[in-house]
């Protein structure tokens, strides 16, 4: 039963998430002129911008704070089951913030506050169009206690994990869960302060990088890391930065996991970034 229920809980997809910020209006014109989701206005304090699969709430609220992350699953018998398997290890189920998902889905804390919901999906991740490819992937937290989300994700949501950073003291500074075959649809590391850390739109190929690339150059949109290729996961990465300071990373060729042993990697820049320059959390 535990088997069965678990696999339900890997099989929810990162849908959309909310940012919370003290200047939403900037905040949208950003992510519909740079990212290419188009911003609207939800109501007085809250906006939606979308693109070509990926979705973003804007909330009014502290700058540089997720609102919510919010996962979809297949439908809603695996919604429901994943609920009472959550139940089963003692989850405190909440009441969902999101507008999106309808009355049966729900919200859980992890041991750093953030809120994370399940639901099923009322309409796909984005808005049809031609713009460059990049759904909304994975989302990381910065954590003062790794060990305890670590706990959370893999063990309370039932996702799987993939890969592990340690020291030479063997504390753990990076995590990595998936609920999907992707390598990783949550990550955490070790830092000062708990929060979120960066959340990242998945190219799928090289080339669409490029494209990115191209279209941040013609805004003057500066890269702030990379190009690079993380360890963990094996995906090629650029990053930016929103007028918030929120990291956005565009990633390619995340790695497919199917059944393979979880990996320890060590901590040192070249894990963080085998192409050079590595931004350390700690
Ligand atoms: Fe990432």
């Amino acid at each position: 039963m535990t088997v069965a229920m678990s696999a339900v809980a890997a099989a929810a997809y990162l849908h959309h998430m909310e940012l919370t910020s003290a200047d939403p209006v900037r905040l949208a014109e950003y992510y519909d002129r740079v990212m290419q989701m188009r911003a609207e206005k939800l109501d007085a304090d809250r906006w939606i911008c979308r693109g070509a699969d990926r979705t973003l709430l804007i909330s009014k609220g502290r700058d540089k704070t997720l609102g919510f992350a919010a996962f979809a699953c297949r439908d809603a018998e695996a919604l429901a089951g994943l609920r009472l398997y959550i139940q089963g290890q003692n989850g405190v189920i909440e009441k969902s913030p999101s507008p999106l998902f309808d009355d049966r889905a729900f919200a859980v804390r992890d041991p750093e506050g953030n809120a994370i919901v399940f639901g099923v999906a009322k309409t796909p991740a984005g808005a049809p169009s031609r713009d460059i490819r990049g759904p909304l992937q994975h989302i990381t937290f910065g954590s003062t206690d790794l060990e305890p989300m670590e706990k959370f994700y893999a063990g309370t949501l039932g996702m799987t994990l993939s890969d592990r950073v340690k020291d030479e003291n063997g504390r753990m500074t990076t995590c990595f869960v998936r609920s999907t075959h992707e390598h990783h649809t949550v990550g955490m590391f070790l830092k000062p302060e708990a929060g979120l850390d960066h959340h990242s739109y998945e190219a799928g190929e090289w080339t669409t990088i490029r494209d990115w690339g191209d279209h941040l150059g013609a805004l003057h949109e500066p890269i702030v890391w990379g190009p690079g290729r993380h360890g963990p996961g094996n995906n090629l990465f650029i990053f930016i930065k929103d007028p918030d300071g929120n990291m956005i990373e565009i990633s390619a060729e995340i790695e497919y996991v199917r059944d393979r042993p979880v990996k320890e990697w060590k901590h040192e820049p070249y894990t963080l970034n085998s192409w050079g320059p590595a931004i350390m959390r700690i």
